[in-house]
């Protein structure tokens, strides 16, 4: 079936031969929230070098701002906000939440005045038992799920969410010298959600995003963060996921 052309504006502009500058309304950052610390620190760098502005979120404003600097000192025309959380996530279309299983439900309720329908949140926080003093290739039981099913049933109606990154070592983002060659393993109830945040994730050279079904499923691609842990410890920390054996167009 062939689509229908746009239609034509009834009152299209007199061309009047002079150019006329169009400007581009500035891109609006990525929202990191817990960039601070390891994981995001590894992301804010990686996106900001593939050229994406980057809103790196604090509990503490003054703290956003230290690791702008820091951040600066890896990438120095990289284009970094430091805000407190609120904030970050006020300027964004997209967060990023990277904080320990521990402090996501909290954190998730002091946002939920910033956070607004149509927003996208990837969420890569892993319930591992370390966050309440076990070991950290062991899991913990979620009453929800997973982390992000709680998530969901924390942010506002409308508030998109996708989960990712939990194989990823924070470790390979933030040495930029190591090529990253591995898999980004997605969750969400979206197919159109995922994508988005495929797009945005595989700006980052050397990751590829692999649908993995609906959010449910975060429960097993949370798990393999313990796996990975138990890996690493045997072998080096840039282990990461790679599947084999999938078509090269993932997201026809
Ligand atoms: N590290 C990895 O390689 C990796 C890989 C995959 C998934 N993950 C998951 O990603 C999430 C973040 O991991 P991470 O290693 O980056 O964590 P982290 O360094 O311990 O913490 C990240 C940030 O979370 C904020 N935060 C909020 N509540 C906190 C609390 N009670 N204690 C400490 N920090 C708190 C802090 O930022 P502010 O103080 O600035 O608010 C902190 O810098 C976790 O759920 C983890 O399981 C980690």
């Amino acid at each position: 079936m062939s689509q229908n052309p746009e239609p034509a504006s009834e009152n299209p502009p007199a061309f009047s031969g002079e150019s006329v500058a169009v400007e581009q309304p500035p891109a609006r950052p990525v929202a990191l929230i817990g960039a601070s610390g390891a994981l995001g620190f590894g992301l804010a760098i990686r996106l900001a070098r593939a050229g994406l502005a980057v809103a790196i979120g604090s509990r503490e404003a003054r703290r956003g701002a230290a690791t702008v600097e820091r951040a600066r000192e890896r990438i120095p025309d990289g284009a970094f906000l430091g805000l407190d959380n609120s904030a970050a996530v006020r300027a964004a279309d997209t967060v990023v939440l990277s904080v320990p299983f521990a402090s996501q439900a909290g954190i998730l309720r002091d946002l939920h005045d910033a956070l607004r329908p149509g927003q996208l949140l990837i969420d890569t926080t892993v319930p591992l038992a370390a966050a309440a003093g076990g070991q950290a290739d062991r899991m913990l039981g979620v009453w929800e799920g997973s982390a992000a099913q709680q998530a969901l049933e924390l942010v506002p109606d409308g508030v998109r969410v996708v989960s990712a990154l939990h194989t990823v070592s924070a470790a390979s983002l933030t040495d930029l010298a190591h090529p990253l060659e591995q898999d980004v393993l997605l969750c969400g109830d979206s197919r159109a959600d995922k994508l988005e945040a495929a797009r945005l994730i595989e700006r980052i050279e050397g990751l590829r995003c692999v649908d993995c079904g609906r959010l449910e499923s975060s429960r097993v691609t949370e798990s393999l963060t313990a796996l990975m842990i138990a890996v690493k410890l045997r072998y080096t920390n840039h282990a990461g996921f790679h599947l084999t054996g999938l078509p090269d167009e993932l997201w026809l």
